[in-house]
């Protein structure tokens, strides 16, 4: 960091190490990092040409005093497809604007208790996957002795995966699961709890089958993307664990764009999630940490809170998950207040309400006064450097392709408790153009002031974000996620 740099930089950082003395600030190093801008994260296209179906379901896994350690991929690796860096990051912001256009629609349903209406959020202007498609990351699970890819979501209750025989499935990579192959394969009666917990985790009632009585569900991702077919039970294997009789959909009729996985891993709040079935295993504690979307980078999924399996590099710090009786599956927080390069945002919409933390969301939504207080701070401090025009919902752009390397200010989100989340470095520029001549700050805002704000998963990455739905609290801490 304290190399000989081309003048441009030299001079840059310097302006910033006087305005951060100017504002009384004393450690530069803690507010401020230079972020490289060539040869970093954008080397994706170039070596995914190797990694092919395999990759999909070679995920490594190990367990460690009680806890099960699954390596938590970006599901670009399941595709098999080429992908063109540039095309896939701007596709990736429309389509996380729809998602979270969705969201709130959802949420507004919900809270004017019109929870049936589901068809109100079905015109947007794409058809379907909108929410699927920003879910960006996959574990592999073992269900019924078969191995399984499938994506990892906060958001949503139910585990389901594609089985046979299908009415309509779209095309995965691993073979679609055969109940009729495996003897632990149980069907799910329509009298049974699970069957009646449907309604609270998914929305949508379980419909039963007359002969034999087996329990239909129905999930729908609001979107147009959705799952449907019988509830049944069957063993789970997460790594070296064994769940016996894990409730699960068997789904016979999905559609979506799932990028190829087998179904999808749900870990919000009901009895239904994983989490809730695996409590007595694992406490009711799971933890992720997200790598960034480099060629290469792995992160983990960690089922089980002993804390010596972390790999964090600063203190775990926790803070109070909100209730919100009308969103149960979902995981609320009380944001406090943000800092920009170590400079304390005022704003009276902090403390108000709660904001989500979404692992299907990207780009953190913030409410409309808070995100023009972050923007003008940011602009303040990254001066300078010449601008770029927005990009999708985001609007600070610059064009920083005559730099090396940039010296940005951090941001740190706080929270109630006292607890923080430090924005890694990579956290905070969304490269729209992979030459980055259009690199923008990843952060965007609502629409309307009572929209709900949104934690999302850019501005998560490096970071072990720690769920103990028992406690009910949050724990955040800095961790260098590749580290299996
Ligand atoms: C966590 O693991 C360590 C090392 O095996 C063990 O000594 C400790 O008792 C465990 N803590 C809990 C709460 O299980
Ligand atoms: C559910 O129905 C089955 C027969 O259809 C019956 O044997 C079982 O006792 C019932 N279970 C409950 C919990 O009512
Ligand atoms: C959020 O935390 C602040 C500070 O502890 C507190 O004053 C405020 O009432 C909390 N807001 C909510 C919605 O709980
Ligand atoms: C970005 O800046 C470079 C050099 O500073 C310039 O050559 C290029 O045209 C600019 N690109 C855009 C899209 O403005």
């Amino acid at each position: 960091m304290a190399q000989l740099k081309p003048l441009p930089i030299f001079s840059s950082s310097l302006s910033l190490l006087l305005l951060a003395l100017a504002n009384g600030v004393l450690c530069f190093q803690e507010n401020y990092k230079p972020l490289s801008l060539k040869n970093n994260n954008l080397q994706w296209q170039q070596k995914k040409k190797t990694a092919g179906v395999s990759t999909c379901s070679s995920q490594k896994s190990r367990s460690e005093n009680g806890a099960t350690i699954l390596e938590l991929k970006h599901k670009n690796y399941c595709s098999g497809k080429h992908i063109d860096w540039n095309k896939d990051q701007q596709k990736r912001l429309i389509l996380d604007d729809l998602h979270v256009q969705n969201l709130q629609s959802r949420i507004k349903n919900k809270i004017s208790g019109n929870i049936k209406d589901v068809s109100s959020t079905e015109n947007l202007p794409l058809a379907s996957g909108i929410r699927l498609q920003t879910l960006n990351y996959v574990v592999t699970v073992e269900l019924g002795g078969e191995k399984m890819t499938v994506i990892v979501d906060t958001g949503s209750d139910l585990t389901w995966i594609q089985c046979q025989p299908c009415k309509s499935c779209y095309s995965q990579q691993d073979p679609i699961f055969n109940p009729s192959t495996s003897p632990s394969y149980q069907k799910v009666l329509c009298n049974s709890s699970s069957c009646h917990s449907l309604e609270f985790a998914t929305g949508n009632s379980g419909v039963c089958a007359s002969n034999p009585p087996a329990c239909n569900y129905f999930v729908s991702y609001g979107d147009g993307s959705y799952t449907r077919g019988e509830l049944a039970r069957e063993h789970l294997n997460l790594g070296k664990t064994s769940v016996k009789d894990f409730v699960f959909g068997c789904g016979r009729n999905n559609k979506g764009l799932f990028g190829g996985t087998s179904g999808l891993m749900g870990l919000g709040r009901s009895v239904l999630s994983l989490v809730s079935q695996t409590s007595s295993i694992f406490g009711g504690v799971f933890s992720y940490c997200l790598p960034s979307t480099q060629a290469g980078a792995s992160g983990s999924l960690i089922l089980g809170g002993n804390s010596s399996v972390y790999r964090n590099s600063t203190p775990v710090t926790f803070t109070r998950m909100i209730s919100n009786p009308q969103l149960p599956t979902f995981y609320f927080l009380n944001l406090t207040g943000i800092t920009i390069g170590g400079k304390q945002l005022r704003d009276s919409g902090f403390g108000k309400g709660g904001i989500l933390i979404d692992s299907g969301t990207v780009i953190t939504r913030l409410p409309p006064s808070i995100y023009r207080a972050l923007k003008a701070e940011f602009v303040k401090q990254f001066s300078g450097f010449p601008s770029a025009p927005g990009f999708s919902i985001l609007d600070t752009c610059y064009n920083l392709s005559a730099y090396q390397e940039v010296n940005i200010p951090l941001m740190k989100l706080q929270f109630e408790g006292n607890a923080e989340l430090n924005v890694d470095v990579i956290g905070i520029f969304y490269f729209v153009k992979s030459d980055a001549s259009q690199v923008c700050l990843a952060l965007a805002s609502l629409t309307f002031d009572d929209e709900i704000g949104i934690i999302g998963n850019y501005q998560q990455r490096n970071q072990r974000v720690i769920y103990d739905t028992k406690k009910s609290q949050l724990g955040i801490a800095g961790e260098s996620c590749s580290s299996m």
